[in-house]
């Protein structure tokens, strides 16, 4: 007899988990070219000031000290950008994305900022990397995680391709904690977000499910335990912004 297909989230939707990366790698060909602009409004810019918070925490090295970065989900490149700005020279990011229009765009701005000898990018599935064990000093992961189907399999990943003593650092959309701020961000959410994405991408669709995802991701202290469980040590957390995003951080000891 067949057995019942494992169900996951697609925004509210439930949907059969073999189906999810299909549905998700739909929203990114669709929003591919307009997503940074679309980062930009959607946030009033404050999506740069989370990203700098990362990479402060991340501190590459700016001395001459050799530091391997791998991005997973980094889409169009902005955290490995940013990263490559505060490092010194042997400073190497890879962006490791599954969909070929976001690394398409993240592989033309790098050539304009003449940052195409230090990051490179390739196409992958945050769930199975094709990259050796050990191989990393910090993997970094924003707004890509919710994404991911089998959000255990790509933490367990994670851990693997870091070398021992390597940090991860995920920063993902959270639970807004602030009485007040909750019922204006959820008005926000899904009266402007769709409409807005409908009129700059023209698929409102897209951002319907990104406001939906947001909701259905687990709760910062959920979110570590699934760290730990990958075998994470000195995990912890920062809320940001009334809770809108979190930085989550564990090292591989
Ligand atoms: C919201 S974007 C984040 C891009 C970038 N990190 C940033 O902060 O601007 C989410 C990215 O996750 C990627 N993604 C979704 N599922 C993935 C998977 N299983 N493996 C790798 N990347 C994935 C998408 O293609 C998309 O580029």
């Amino acid at each position: 007899m067949n057995q019942p297909d494992e169900t996951t989230h697609f925004g509210f939707r439930d949907v059969p988990i073999s189906d999810k990366q299909t549905l998700v790698n739909d929203v990114f060909h669709s929003v591919a070219r307009r997503y940074d602009l679309m980062n930009d409004l959607m946030s009033a810019g404050l999506h740069r000031v989370w990203k700098d918070l990362m990479i402060n925490a991340l501190n590459p090295p700016r001395g001459e000290a050799p530091f391997a970065l791998l991005d997973v989900a980094g889409g169009t490149g902005d955290i490995a950008f940013r990263a490559a700005k505060a490092a010194g020279s042997r400073f190497r990011a890879t962006v490791c994305d599954i969909n070929s229009d976001m690394l398409a765009v993240g592989r033309e701005r790098a050539r304009q900022r003449h940052l195409d000898d230090r990051v490179s990018f390739i196409e992958g599935n945050a769930e199975e990397l094709a990259l050796p064990n050990n191989s990393f000093d910090a993997y970094t992961i924003a707004f890509g995680i919710r994404n991911v189907p089998r959000i255990d399999r790509a933490l367990h990943e994670a851990f693997r391709v870091l070398r021992p003593g390597g940090r991860f650092l995920c920063l993902e959309f959270s639970t807004v904690d602030v009485p007040g701020l909750d019922r204006i961000y959820d008005l926000f959410s899904f009266n402007v977000i769709p409409p807005l994405g409908r009129a700059v991408t023209g698929d409102a669709e897209s951002y319907q499910y990104l406001v939906e995802s947001i909701r259905k991701f687990p709760k910062p202290g959920a979110f570590a335990d699934m760290i730990r469980a990958a075998g994470f040590s000195r995990v912890s957390w920062q809320s940001f912004s009334g809770g809108i995003v979190a930085l989550h951080s564990g090292w591989r000891l």
